[in-house]
């Protein structure tokens, strides 16, 4: 008998990724294609769903071919993607204008408005979370209240990824932990809120149908075989959103393990047995995709995006081509300043901030600037300041009572990093690990494809066969004390300019 694969799709923000992996959980291939962020505001975020489907089908095709698979040898699908943003469609399934993403700050009023509805208490004992600018449902309001002839066609309002399903599968479905960035679920409960369905104004109609992850929902259509290359009838799982199958493919599915992820996003993870939240609400409480658990999340939204910015803005600005080797640069550039960075320090609010300040009008800022200081400081410093960011988010797990430990799972393309993965420890004051496998959600997706084709028996007892602990960062005592004291100005500072941020979005709107 030939072997089995499991493909595992994920739709992020910058473009799709489709990766193939065999039951013995090795990587056969993954095949990625790009596509265009529009922001025809500050602060907007916009994608259009086709050019998801198009380089969806280009990259499965691509993968197929590269590979030499044939569509039979893949046992199932797991699908994954960028979360909480909004895709409306007409009873035809038409898109009816371009999809919202959850980097998008418009809907501050939204979140305003819902809040008041439903009542804040409500709000955060039903969802577990407060309403926030990136989360769906305010950006469903938005679309009601500022574009009514659109507003009027829509029957459907999916997640990104469930976009993907309902083209390969002709369903509407979606899964607990992506719902659970809705601000519509019932978090403790794993199903829709009616409740905040009301206060919001939603039709249920709209919504799909809420399963868990590892649960097959549907099959590829016979459309969707001849689009894609891939055999009709191949079982497409429910999946997860992107961190909580980035979560899956690290591993973090047992108590007591957490993860940092430095991703476009910089996000801290922790797996959790009961949907025990942040009282604040500063913190995410989320399903996981793991039936039965839930998961604690801190999220800083520009991690790697700070540094892709500071390569794109001042690094050989409009050389686009060689943008590894430009990293590399900036990384050797940074290795060479002192640990501190001589006292320059970056708040990482670029397109606003999610955790641990939730602030659509916070702004980044290089704090401490001197004549002695140049871009090599600048890019070390924002390093930095994204570990300061997250060590912000860790702090609020302990004090909701998250036992964190001293030892964090490393994943996401920064963590490729040797330097930033060292700032981490240094900064964290804990054990960064890289694991044996770092191939991000699509590869959580893949396993929960294979839970629910049968190919593993569940979800943990994959993680524990697949995911492997390879190399450990420990801290350096020195700059620990040093990056201790710096922390503790850097944690003033949002504080201070809280006022400033929203005097200056006032001036400038
Ligand atoms: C999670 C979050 C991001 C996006 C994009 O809450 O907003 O991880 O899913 O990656």
């Amino acid at each position: 008998m030939g072997r089995t694969f499991l493909l595992g799709i994920d739709l992020g923000t910058s473009g799709v990724r489709a990766l193939l992996m065999d039951d013995r959980g090795s990587v056969a291939g993954s095949c990625s294609e790009e596509y265009p962020l529009a922001t025809p505001r500050p602060a907007w975020a916009e994608q259009s769903p086709e050019h998801w489907w198009r380089a969806t089908r280009r990259a499965v095709r691509r993968l197929l071919a590269q590979t030499a698979t044939e569509p039979c040898a893949i046992a199932g699908i797991g699908l994954t993607g960028q979360m909480h943003g909004s895709v409306f469609l007409d009873r035809h399934g038409e898109v009816v204008c371009p999809a919202i993403l959850w980097c998008d700050q418009r809907t501050e009023e939204e979140c305003e408005e819902i809040t008041r509805l439903a009542g804040k208490k409500r709000v955060l004992a039903v969802t577990c979370n407060p309403v926030l600018t990136g989360f769906q449902a305010p950006k469903i309001v938005w679309l009601r209240k500022h574009r009514p002839e659109a507003w009027r066609r829509v029957a459907k309002v999916l997640l990104p990824k469930d976009y993907l399903r309902y083209l390969l599968t002709g369903l509407f479905a979606t899964d607990v932990s992506d719902a659970s960035g809705t601000s519509l679920l019932d978090v403790r409960k794993r199903r829709w809120s009616q409740e905040m369905i009301e206060a919001t104004g939603i039709c249920r109609s709209m919504l799909p149908e809420v399963f868990e992850s590892p649960v097959q929902t549907g099959t590829v259509s016979a459309e969707a075989a001849r689009a894609t290359g891939l055999r009709a009838g191949t079982p497409v799982t429910a999946g997860a959103g992107d961190q909580a199958a980035g979560a899956v493919g690290s591993g973090i599915v047992e108590e007591g393990l957490v993860s940092v992820s430095l991703g476009t996003s910089g996000v801290v993870f922790a797996h959790a047995r009961t949907p025990s939240r942040d009282p604040q609400g500063r913190l995410h409480t989320f399903c996981h995709a793991v039936p039965g658990a839930w998961h604690l999340m801190g999220v800083t939204l520009s991690a790697g995006g700070s540094y892709r910015w500071f390569r794109d803005a001042f690094w050989s600005p409009g050389n686009t081509a060689h943008s590894a080797r430009r990293y590399r640069e900036m990384e050797q550039a940074a290795a060479r300043v002192p640990a501190g960075c001589d006292g320059l320090l970056f708040l990482p609010y670029l397109s606003g901030e999610r955790c641990p300040h939730p602030d659509p009008r916070a702004r980044g800022v290089f704090f401490g600037l001197s004549l002695s200081h140049d871009r090599s400081h600048a890019a070390r410093s924002i390093l930095e300041g994204v570990a300061f960011g997250i060590r912000q988010c860790v702090e609020m797990m302990d004090s909701a009572g998250v036992n964190t430990g001293r030892r964090f799972r490393i994943t996401g393309g920064g963590s490729r990093s040797r330097l930033w993965v060292q700032i981490c420890a240094d900064i964290l004051a804990r054990e960064m690990v890289r694991l044996n496998v770092d191939e991000g959600p699509a590869y959580g997706a893949a396993i929960l494809a294979g839970a629910s084709a049968g190919v593993f028996p569940d979800v943990p007892s994959a993680c524990r066969r697949l995911v492997r602990e390879r190399q450990v960062f420990t801290p350096d005592g020195k700059r620990a004390t040093l990056y201790d004291k710096l922390y503790h100005v850097y944690r003033e500072l949002y504080a201070s300019l809280r006022r400033s941020f929203a005097d200056l979005a006032g001036a400038v709107s």
